[in-house]
Formats: C-alpha cells, sequence, structure tokens
C-alpha cells in the first residue's frame, strides 16, 4: 500500500463505519494510514451491532457514540472530540444514511411519509446538524475540510432508489449552500463524492443490487469504482491540495455518470444475441 502522508498531523472526525465492508471502514483506514489522528462515531445500534471497535483499535483511535440527527448528542460529541484532540478539527467525513421505506421495500409511489421524513433527517439534514453544531462551537480549524458521501440518484433517478434519491438531492444541496456561508466566513470546504455502487450493509435491503452492479459495471469506462478509490479522493479531499476545491459534487465512479454507451455493454450485454436476429442486422 501506498501513503504519502498527505494528512500528517491533520485532525479528523469520522461518521459511518459499521463493519468492514462500510465506506467509511476503507476512508478512516486511509486517513490514518496517511497520517490523520482520527475520532470515529456511529449510533449506538451500530456500535452494539458492528464491528467498528475493531477499527477504533486498529486505527488506534477513540470510538464516541452519537445519533447524528440528535443535536445534543452532536454538542456533546463535539465537545469530548475537540477535547481530545487539543484544539479543532480538520477534516470530517459523513458517511451516514438510512432509509425506512427501501428497508421495508416500499416503492416511490406507495412511501410512508414519517419514513420519508426519517429518511430526509438521517441521510441529509444530519449533515446540516453536523455543521451548524460544528459552527457554533467553532470546532472546524480555518481551511477544514467536510466530505459527505452522496450517489448519482441525486440528479437522475435510479431503480430501487426510492425516497434516498431525494435525500442525496438536499445532501447536495446543503453541501453548496453551507458551503457558501462556511467558505466566506472560516475558509471551510464542503463537497460531496459520489461512489460507484458498492456492497455494504447499506445496500442490503436493495433488490436487484447485484444487477444494477454489473450494468453500472458494464455502463462504466474504467468500471466500478473499488471502496478503496473512494479512500483515496476523500485523503485528497481532506489534504492541502484541494483548498480551494468546494461547494462541488466529485464523481467516484469510473466514467458512469458521463457515458453515453461503452463498448463493453454492447459486446457484453443480452444485445449480443440481437446480433443474430434478422430484424436488428443493420
Ligand atoms: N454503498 C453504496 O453503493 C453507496 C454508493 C454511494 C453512496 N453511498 C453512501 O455512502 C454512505 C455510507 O454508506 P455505506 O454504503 O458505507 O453503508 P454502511 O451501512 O456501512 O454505512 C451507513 C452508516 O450510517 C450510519 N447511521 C445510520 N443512521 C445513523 C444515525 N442516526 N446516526 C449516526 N449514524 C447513522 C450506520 O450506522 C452506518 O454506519 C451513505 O451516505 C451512503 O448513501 C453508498
Amino acid at each position: 500500500m501506498y501513503t504519502h502522508q498527505l494528512l500528517e498531523g491533520k485532525k479528523g472526525l469520522i461518521f459511518g463505519a459499521v463493519d468492514e465492508a462500510s465506506l467509511a471502514w476503507h476512508i478512516a483506514e486511509r486517513c490514518h494510514e496517511e497520517g490523520a489522528e482520527i475520532v470515529l462515531t456511529n449510533a449506538s445500534f451500530a456500535i452494539q451491532l458492528g464491528d467498528v471497535k475493531r477499527l477504533a483499535e486498529q486505527t488506534n483511535s477513540p470510538l464516541i457514540e452519537c445519533d447524528a440527527t440528535d443535536i445534543t448528542q452532536l454538542q456533546s460529541l463535539f465537545e469530548q472530540t475537540v477535547n481530545y484532540f487539543g484544539g479543532q478539527i480538520d477534516f470530517i467525513l459523513h458517511a451516514v444514511a438510512q432509509s425506512p421505506n427501501i428497508r421495508r421495500k416500499r416503492r416511490y409511489d406507495d412511501v410512508n411519509y414519517t419514513y420519508f421524513q426519517q429518511t430526509l433527517d438521517t441521510s441529509a439534514l444530519s449533515l446540516h446538524k453536523i455543521l451548524q453544531v460544528a459552527k457554533k462551537m467553532d470546532a472546524i480549524a480555518e481551511w477544514g475540510s467536510v466530505v459527505a458521501l452522496s450517489y448519482l440518484a441525486a440528479e437522475r433517478p435510479i431503480h430501487g432508489y426510492v425516497d434516498m434519491g431525494d435525500a442525496k438531492a438536499l445532501l447536495q444541496s446543503i453541501c453548496r449552500t453551507f458551503g457558501l456561508v462556511y467558505g466566506a466566513e472560516k475558509h471551510v470546504r464542503i463537497n460531496t463524492v459520489s461512489q460507484s455502487p458498492t456492497r455494504t450493509n447499506a445496500t442490503k435491503s436493495f433488490g436487484e443490487f447485484k444487477i444494477m452492479q454489473a450494468f453500472t459495471e458494464d455502463m462504466s469506462p474504467l468500471g466500478n469504482a473499488t471502496p478503496d478509490s473512494c479512500a483515496d479522493v476523500c485523503v485528497m479531499l481532506f489534504s492541502d491540495y484541494t483548498r480551494y476545491v468546494t461547494m462541488q459534487n466529485i464523481a467516484n465512479d469510473g466514467g458512469f455518470a458521463a457515458a453515453g454507451l461503452t463498448d463493453s455493454f454492447i459486446n457484453n450485454s443480452k444485445f449480443v444475441q440481437l446480433r443474430e436476429d434478422e430484424n436488428y442486422k443493420d
């Protein structure tokens, strides 16, 4: 594994690692390898059921329980984190999402609105709450960096994503709008990274996830982006090399969002059979 110590001397707070498959797990490991000191946080249910204590031992980091939708718990988290570091935080990763509608297999035209509000609160408003609490406590250092993980469904409706597409659209809007305020006042930059479909705990309730992944693999010139590549992009955004990058959504998706029709799709898909069909001959 390569390392360039891009985050040497930096202190980061990482939300959302639950087990080895979590994108936040890969990102925490890379931040640690790149020289950062980190604090890990997750909701109590995830700490009880998941494996994040092992990551905390592995990276020599404290693990602080916090429901990212609860202002009082966020205030306590920031207080404890700043105390632990003995100063302000340089970077924050938001990798928090949950949709009760998806978990209960609701369709987009038959959602439960209480669940919908929970989806928006956990997956999008939590970013606003984190930023607002941090700003009021002046917990993020000048030129600090905040990254939230997003998905293409914020811009284009995607099969099976139900209310999470709306949540990601709101998440990206919060990134831009808060970026305008926090950038001007404290030079804090806020970006989102849209990652390729990646098998994690959060995708277990998606029907047909493997088909979706196979499709995006075929339709991405570089193939689906790996979790480690997502970690690399986050390290870059946390580092001093991206000091003037803010309010952006960076696609780490092997080119999927920009591709029209790939050779790979034509050659590997069911369309190969159509070549033999007289009705489809040129
Ligand atoms: N896996 C993918 O295909 C994919 C693609 C693009 C973006 N993302 C995004 O990446 C992020 C991380 O997801 P993941 O796929 O690694 O799955 P994951 O299940 O490992 O992570 C989701 C995390 O959210 C946490 N969480 C849920 N409710 C919470 C709350 N109230 N307070 C604090 N934490 C809470 C969970 O405990 C979990 O750790 C999410 O924002 C997800 O939408 C995932």
